[in-house]
């Protein structure tokens, strides 16, 4: 069969070369893609977000699945448009990804199924927002409702920095995202990424994976899109799994079925594991960035057949096989993210970087003429594979060090805390 990935980060680069690997697959498609997924996908000039183009594009090229990687073109509601056009596509329909793309929504949803999350407000206005904040102090968690890339949320260690975040998001820094206000309490403990594929009616546990979230070495810093993962997650074990999966994961599908909007494609928990087990930090409805980049390589199953059988409503109870070797990406960032990347920084040594355990993907990454050069703030990732997570990383690192591009910037602390 022929299949179009939609997307253009590492993510999609990883996602592409699993599912290359499918006995199922005929030719395949990337849109827009980047010179990464060149090598394994036919790349097609469209952007993800334009529901027409991309029904033209498969119509065009006999396209008979679409696997969208990013939330947007989720959350404007692409796999209704396709569905609409007869075409099968991976992922949640637009009522759906409303898990991602409003905040308020889910914490609705975990209040009504008792789902373990943060104690929370929503508001609409800046006095009724802070009036909150004044009643309960700091620290505290202030969340733009809607989707804002990572960046609409602040951990408040003070009531001012707490009312300043309300400001920032009322005074339309995040545009409609910010139209509502959470506000949470702050769990404690260690996060975890925990991804589920679901088919509407049934979950399986897919894979866990640790992201380091913050800009600097030791956890400081901005937080942003995610600049290393790696996997498996020591901190959720097997009975840790069980309870995220009954307690979460599940009565969520339950109450989404129940709505009249059941969940179909990946269910992605971002989970503080603490004293109390494990709390719902925030749901998306796409694999992570980077947390993708440690798990496909270590998927035994066909990837392509895994999300088959998500949109068609008929997974197994089976969950999908992985390799016991451990996987450590870190992301190579371009000096000046998140705020000003610098661009058009010329970038060599891939080759002698990538071997037997190591995979280098792309992500804001471009060709001039026959050059490689940077286009964006996450540029590439370098993947390690190894016995243990030390060794993952030592051959991650060293990789890193045989690119050559001036602008980057990379944490030397990926995975350093990790058991194993
Ligand atoms: P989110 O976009 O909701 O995942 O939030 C981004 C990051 O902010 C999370 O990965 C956490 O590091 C942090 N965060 C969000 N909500 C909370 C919370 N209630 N307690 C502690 N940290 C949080
Ligand atoms: N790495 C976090 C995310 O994909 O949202």
């Amino acid at each position: 069969m022929n299949v179009l990935l939609l997307g253009s980060g590492g993510r999609e680069h990883a996602m592409a070369l699993a599912l290359a690997k499918s006995p199922l697959l005929g030719t395949l498609f990337a849109a827009p893609g980047n010179p990464g997924i060149a090598s394994v996908a036919r790349l097609l000039p469209l952007d993800p977000d334009d529901h027409a183009a991309v029904i033209a594009a498969c119509r065009a090229e006999k396209i008979d699945f679409v696997v969208v990687g990013p939330e947007a073109p989720l959350a404007s509601g692409i796999i209704d448009a396709l569905d609409a056009a007869g075409i099968k596509a991976f992922g949640p329909t637009k009522a759906a990804a409303r898990l991602e793309a409003s905040k308020g929504f889910t914490k609705a949803l975990c209040a009504k199924h008792n789902i373990p999350t943060a104690a929370y407000g929503m508001f609409t206005t800046a006095v009724e927002a802070r009036a909150y904040v004044a009643a309960r102090g700091a620290p505290i968690v202030v969340k733009a409702d809607g989707l804002a890339a990572g960046k609409g949320v602040t951990v408040a260690a003070t009531v001012d920095e707490a009312y300043a975040a309300i400001d920032k998001i009322f005074g339309g820094a995040f545009g409609a995202a910010g139209a509502s206000v959470v506000i949470e309490a702050v769990l404690e403990g260690e996060e975890v990424s925990f991804f589920a594929l679901c088919d509407g009616r049934r979950a399986v546990p897919f894979a866990s994976a640790q992201d380091h979230k913050r800009l600097g070495d030791g956890d400081t810093g901005p937080n942003t899109g995610g600049m290393g993962a790696y996997s498996p997650a020591p901190i959720l074990d097997a009975a840790g799994e069980e309870r995220v999966m009954a307690e979460i994961i599940q009565p969520t599908l339950d109450g989404m079925a129940a709505a009249g909007t059941p969940f179909k494609g990946v269910l992605f928990a971002g989970l503080m594991i603490g004293p109390d087990g494990p709390q719902l930090i925030e749901f998306n409805t796409r694999f992570g960035d980077p947390e993708t980049q440690v798990m496909l390589p270590r998927l035994q199953d066909d990837f392509l057949a895994l999300l088959l059988a998500c949109a068609e409503g008929r997974m197994g109870t089976d969950r999908p096989r992985f390799s016991d070797e451990a996987a450590l990406t870190i992301v190579l960032a371009a000096k000046g993210y998140p705020d000003a990347p610098r661009k058009g920084g010329l970038i060599t040594g891939l080759e002698a970087a990538a071997g037997a355990h190591v995979i280098v993907t792309h992500a804001g990454t471009t060709r001039v003429g026959a050059d490689l050069a940077a286009n964006g703030g996450r540029v590439l990732n370098v993947t390690g594979l190894g016995a243990t997570i030390a060794q993952a990383r030592d051959r991650a690192y060293a990789a890193a060090e045989k690119i050559i591009w001036d602008d980057a910037y990379y944490r030397r602390d990926i995975g350093t805390r990790a058991k194993g």
